[in-house]
């Protein structure tokens, strides 16, 4: 934080320094993104000084605990983060009247069949970070100004030599999605964005085909080689915010067409807003 300080009603974002945050400080540079040590999720002391400090009209929590093996040991400190540190971030944005973006994952859904919509049920999980990820979520909408936002990136490096052909998913690298949630933050900024939940991602497809477009030499391996269990496919259908997107860009009658899609996912009519 700077040493003026910024002005009140700052856009908050926590986990800055993060993957994902790094991303999108560079594409919203009015972000006002406090470092740990500044803001700690799991400490109220620190909570508490940063939200009087900023008085954020926004708040985008980007901060987690995200090493999904490292969660399997250290569960209260995963804990600790994700859920008891979202819970706190919601109590202060609820006093602040803050609008609350919350990034939450593809891993909610158990991953047999893929397409999974914002109103399909999550679970069971298939591992101790997905368990946090989905709580955290349920603190998140019990606040009425909150958005929960599913999605999934990779680094913008493939980093490995192989990648799996039997694991689908419409995950994308991070350079890829930030943009897609920068506008995503901007419009909800705006009050634009008339639900709870929304699905990020782009289309269905191995891990395989998204490792070659950026390491064409990568080779193919199966998921019975991680030595973990891992989902089939995670793969989210994202038709509510590709309909929002129309909207927003002034293609509202062509969102409301019949496109195959149940009445009750269109874009609820202004001042309602939909789960
Ligand atoms: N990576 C993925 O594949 C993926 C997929 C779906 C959803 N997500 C979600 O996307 C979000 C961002 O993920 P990411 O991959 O960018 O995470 P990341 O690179 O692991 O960064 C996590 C950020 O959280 C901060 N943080 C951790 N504990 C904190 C605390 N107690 N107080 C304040 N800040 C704290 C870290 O601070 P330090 O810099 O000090 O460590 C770091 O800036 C997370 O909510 C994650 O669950 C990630």
């Amino acid at each position: 934080m700077s040493q003026s300080g910024p002005a009140p009603g700052a856009a908050l974002l926590t986990g800055g320094g993060g993957r994902l945050g790094r991303e999108l400080r560079l594409l919203l540079p009015h972000l006002v993104a406090p470092t740990r040590a500044e803001l700690d999720v799991t400490d109220d002391a620190s909570v508490a000084r940063g939200f009087a400090r900023l008085r954020p009209r926004l708040v985008v929590h980007c901060a987690a605990y995200t090493d999904v093996a490292g969660a399997e040991r250290e569960r209260e400190a995963c804990w600790r983060v994700n859920v008891e540190g979202t819970r706190r971030l919601v109590a202060a944005a609820r006093v602040a009247g803050a609008r609350f973006l919350h990034v939450s994952t593809d891993y909610v859904f158990y991953g047999d069949r893929g397409g999974y919509r914002e109103d399909d049920t999550p679970g069971p999980t298939r591992n101790y970070y997905a368990l946090t990820k989905l709580v955290a979520e349920e603190a998140a909408r019990g606040y009425d100004r909150a958005l929960v936002v599913r999605t999934s990136f990779r680094p913008r490096e493939w980093p490995y030599p192989k990648a799996f052909d039997d694991l689908f998913t419409s995950q994308d690298y991070v350079d890829v999605i930030a943009p897609l949630l920068a506008e995503v933050i901007e419009r909800f900024a705006a009050g634009a964005v008339p639900y709870d939940t929304l699905h990020v991602a782009t289309e269905r497809k191995s891990v395989l085909e998204l490792a070659r477009r950026r390491a064409p030499d990568v080779q193919r391996a199966s998921k019975r080689e991680a030595g973990v269990a891992l989902p089939d496919d995670v793969s989210l259908d994202v038709s509510r915010w590709r309909r929002l997107r129309e909207a927003w860009s002034g293609g509202a009658a062509a969102a409301h067409e019949d496109d195959g899609v149940a009445a009750d996912d269109r874009p609820p009519a202004p001042g309602e807003r939909g789960s």
